[in-house]
């Protein structure tokens, strides 16, 4: 067996670790970012049930640095490239990183170009098959101290909205002193016992109004924060936003929270167009769903709502109850003609 001896004498032997990561969606979206990959505001998401990546990761120890990635069996040159910047940049945390050779093989649970955001659980999943190669990580000064923090750590510089994958349930990223263990560098779970039981059973069905690459990447888009007029003021309604939430979630009133989630999705659009050079990524099935839902809520007084990612596809959120059978119907009648090509991703998210 072939072995590299790191700087922490550790020696890392060659392996093959196979991990699975979800994805999330973010209820305070996470939407401009400091040095470092520091959110600019605390963000809470849910962890979906079923939209996962599975990764499969072989490391060849190597003196040369070399990186090989397969999505859903065919080889992403791209994808590759990504990878090794992002191990280029945690190499100060895991000094072994570039000495060896990488062959990853990833599988999404959702369609391929679904346009649904793969970043979170594909760099969750990367993440834990890291901290699989090295159980004695540590990253040093860094407060993170138990394992899930820790890869919620190493997830985090690769993708940001990925640190909130490795839990399940609703996980906050971002200091804010309405989640007492919240930190900028990590994510942490929500505290259970401040959730009403109404918020821990909720569907989400994902409508693939656009399917493919967005026009503006995330990355972009965050960059686009740093002079965006009504950033400061966003990123101080952010924080706001957490205590309101924080009371909306402990008494459970549904019809708030519905107010609430639609809210945050529509001022992350309302950034994007509000950036320099504007742009959108709505289309127009977006508005029709948008506007369709918010018909049909008021015509029947059903809790159905939605909210949106960095991308035009809309999620559609409802809880599992005696009603969600008119729901259902509605979304397959009314709502799924307005998508691409009559698809959508049945998920879910339940703790
Ligand atoms: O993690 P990134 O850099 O892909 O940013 C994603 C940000 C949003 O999905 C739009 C919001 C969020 O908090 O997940």
């Amino acid at each position: 067996m072939t072995e590299f001896s790191g700087n922490r004498n550790f020696k890392i032997s060659n392996q093959k670790v196979v991990e699975s990561c979800s994805s999330n969606i973010a209820l305070i979206k996470y939407w401009g970012k400091y040095e470092g990959q520091i959110p600019a505001n605390p963000s809470i998401s849910f962890t979906l049930n079923h939209c996962k990546t599975n990764t499969e990761m072989e490391f060849f120890a190597a003196e040369e640095f070399s990186v090989q990635t397969y999505l859903a069996g065919n080889e992403e040159v791209k994808f590759a490239e990504k990878i090794e910047k992002y191990f280029k940049s945690i190499e100060v945390y895991l000094p072994w990183i570039l000495k060896g050779k990488y062959i990853i093989k990833t599988e999404n649970t959702f369609p391929h170009s679904s346009g649904i955001a793969s970043s979170a659980s594909g760099f969750g999943a990367i993440a834990k098959c890291l901290m699989s190669l090295d159980h004695n990580f540590n990253v040093d000064n860094q407060q993170a101290t138990t394992d899930t923090q820790k890869t919620s750590f190493l997830a985090r510089l690769g993708s940001g909205s990925a640190c909130r994958s490795l839990y399940n349930g609703l996980v906050v990223w971002g200091k804010t002193e309405e989640v007492a263990e919240s930190s900028n560098l990590f994510a942490v779970p929500y505290p259970n016992e401040e959730i009403h039981p109404v918020f821990k059973k909720f569907n989400d069905w994902v409508l693939l109004v656009h399917e493919g690459e967005k026009t503006v990447s995330s990355t972009v888009g965050h960059a686009l924060m740093d002079d965006n007029a009504y950033a400061e003021r966003r990123f101080e309604e952010a924080h706001e936003n957490f205590k309101i939430l924080k009371e909306i979630l402990k008494t459970g009133d549904m019809k708030r929270f519905i107010t609430f989630v639609e809210h945050e999705a529509l001022t992350l659009h309302a950034m994007m167009m509000m950036s320099n050079p504007a742009y959108i990524l709505m289309k127009s099935g977006t508005l029709e769903i948008i506007n369709n839902i918010w018909e049909f809520r008021k015509e029947t007084g059903l809790n159905i709502f939605f909210t949106l990612d960095a991308g035009a596809n809309v999620h559609v959120l409802f809880p599992e109850n005696e009603e969600s059978d008119s729901i259902k119907s509605f979304i397959k009648e009314e709502l799924l003609p307005s998508t691409q090509n009559g698809k959508m991703v049945m998920d879910e998210m339940s703790f």
